[in-house]
């Protein structure tokens, strides 16, 4: 059976891209309601797909937000029963204009399929989508259990596929969940991500005056929301970018000494990272801290964006009634995130100038998660890969996150596959997303090889 689908795979590259960049084509961005209606037609994408190639239960189920993708094949009873995990919505493409082509006309160039969603994650999605194909269109029966489930909101929080889980766990039970959403550390080496940190997603509301007002027959006497939100923001971290919020660190826990260890052996250059990923004249952030630890197992703080006031072209002199920031935090192991808002809520108030009030809302938050890699599956996993890369599995962490994984683990109570094909240079959220190609076969070949070795 897993010749005859690698087979398969192999003589159908071309369609599977092909369909893929019809996918992509379908603006399924989240958060703009204005996309509402494209979010679930990638939805039906999805469903039609999945009919197709022979998945069985296949279900668009709509939610209060915006619906899940569901199929099954479970006809080998005392198998395993593999999860698969994947989301079809994607960010908002903006800034336009540093797009070479277009974010929702897919193009290939120089190996790689470039659009928004392309690796993250309507790619990787698809992968899961072509290998199950490859291996039902055999004929044979499937060596394990497969149920897939998908999303169309994990990069706004992912709050229905979470409610769908707490109200009905058994219609998703499993072993062991599988998520390609993630990157491989560096070309060619074979990666599993065995931690991922969470979040609280909030916006920092500042209030002055009533009304907007004129600035020069109000200023100096009116308070200004903006510098008093400017000194709020200038006090949460210190110039060294240690967070100041009072009591953050409590029952954070480190890394072992073996992680930091395997992490020190990662083939890492601190320069070449700097240069090509960041494209900064330097990096920041805590003293005594590697940038591996920085990004993977350190709290952090970062503002988005602060709407308000008069942005558009040429001048114009106003006081502004409000000033707005959006502001996350991502967290690690040890946090939770109603206790960090709470803190950062507090905190906030404290420092909060006179003249002005200031409101912090969540809008949306996540749990930090480490998977254990205790059990077989990582060994299939890796064996998998061996196979595809020629090269041993490195384990690393993620420093996003994925708000579902922390509901498997509590709701399931199964360990989740974290097997990724993305590169750290696929400009996740950025202008000029893509996926390689090479990665989007060679992670078709590698859950193919899975789930055939997870059913021995
Ligand atoms: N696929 C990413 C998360 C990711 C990428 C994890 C690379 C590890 C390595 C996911 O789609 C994402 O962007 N998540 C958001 C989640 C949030 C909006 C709740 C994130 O991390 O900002
Ligand atoms: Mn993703
Ligand atoms: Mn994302």
């Amino acid at each position: 059976m897993l010749e005859e689908a690698l087979r398969f795979a192999e003589t159908n590259k071309e369609a599977a891209l092909d369909q893929l960049k019809a996918f992509l084509r379908i603006p399924s961005i989240s958060t703009l309601p204005d996309n509402k209606q494209d979010v679930h037609r990638a939805a039906e994408f999805l469903r039609d797909e999945l009919l197709r190639v022979g998945m069985e239960n296949v279900q668009v189920i709509e939610t209060s937000g915006h619906p899940l993708v569901y199929a099954d094949f479970l006809h080998a009873p005392g198998r395993p029963t593999i999860l698969c995990y994947g989301h079809y919505d994607v960010q908002p493409p903006d800034p336009l204009e540093e797009w070479i082509s277009p974010p929702f006309e897919p193009e290939v160039r120089n190996g790689n399929v470039y659009a928004r969603g392309a690796v993250d994650d309507k790619g990787q999605l698809w992968m899961h989508v072509k290998a199950l194909e490859a291996l039902l269109q055999t004929g044979k029966p499937l060596p394990v259990n497969v149920r897939l489930i998908a999303e169309g909101e994990e990069e706004v929080g992912g709050e229905a596929i979470a409610a769908y889980l707490r109200k009905h766990p058994e219609s998703l039970s499993a072993d062991v969940a599988l998520v390609s959403d993630t990157d491989m550390f560096a070309p060619g080496l074979p990666t599993l991500c065995v931690g991922l940190r969470g979040m609280i997603y909030t916006e920092i509301e500042v209030r002055g005056a009533r009304t907007d007002l004129h600035s020069g027959i109000y200023g100096g006497a009116a308070p200004n929301p903006f510098f008093a939100l400017a000194q709020i923001l200038a006090r949460l971290k210190d110039e060294d970018g240690r967070i100041l919020i009072p009591g953050l660190l409590d029952g954070v826990e480190a890394p072992t000494e073996a992680e930091l260890a395997a992490w020190k052996a990662l083939p890492f250059n601190e320069e070449t990272y700097r240069e090509h990923e960041v494209g900064s004249t330097e990096l920041v952030g805590e003293p005594g801290f590697s940038v591996l630890e920085r990004v993977w197992s350190r709290p952090t703080l970062e503002i988005h964006g602060m709407p308000g006031g008069f942005i558009g072209a040429g001048a114009k002199t106003v006081i502004p009634a409000k000033a707005v920031a959006k502001v996350s935090m991502r967290l690690v192991p040890g946090m939770e995130p109603q206790r960090t808002f709470e803190q950062l809520r507090s905190y906030v108030a404290q420092i909060t100038p006179r003249g002005v009030t200031c409101e912090v809302r969540l809008i949306h938050s996540g749990e930090p998660v480490v998977v254990g890699t205790e059990n077989p599956f990582v060994q299939s996993a890796t064996e998998a890969m061996r196979e595809v890369f020629g090269r041993e599995t490195v384990f690393v962490r993620g420093g996003g996150s994925i708000p579902i994984v922390g509901e498997f683990q509590r709701y399931l109570k199964i360990p989740t596959l974290l097997m990724g094909f993305g590169l750290p240079d696929d400009n996740l959220h950025a202008p000029n997303e893509k996926f390689h190609l090479a990665n989007f076969y060679h992670g078709i070949e590698s859950i193919v090889r899975f789930v055939v070795l997870a059913g021995k």
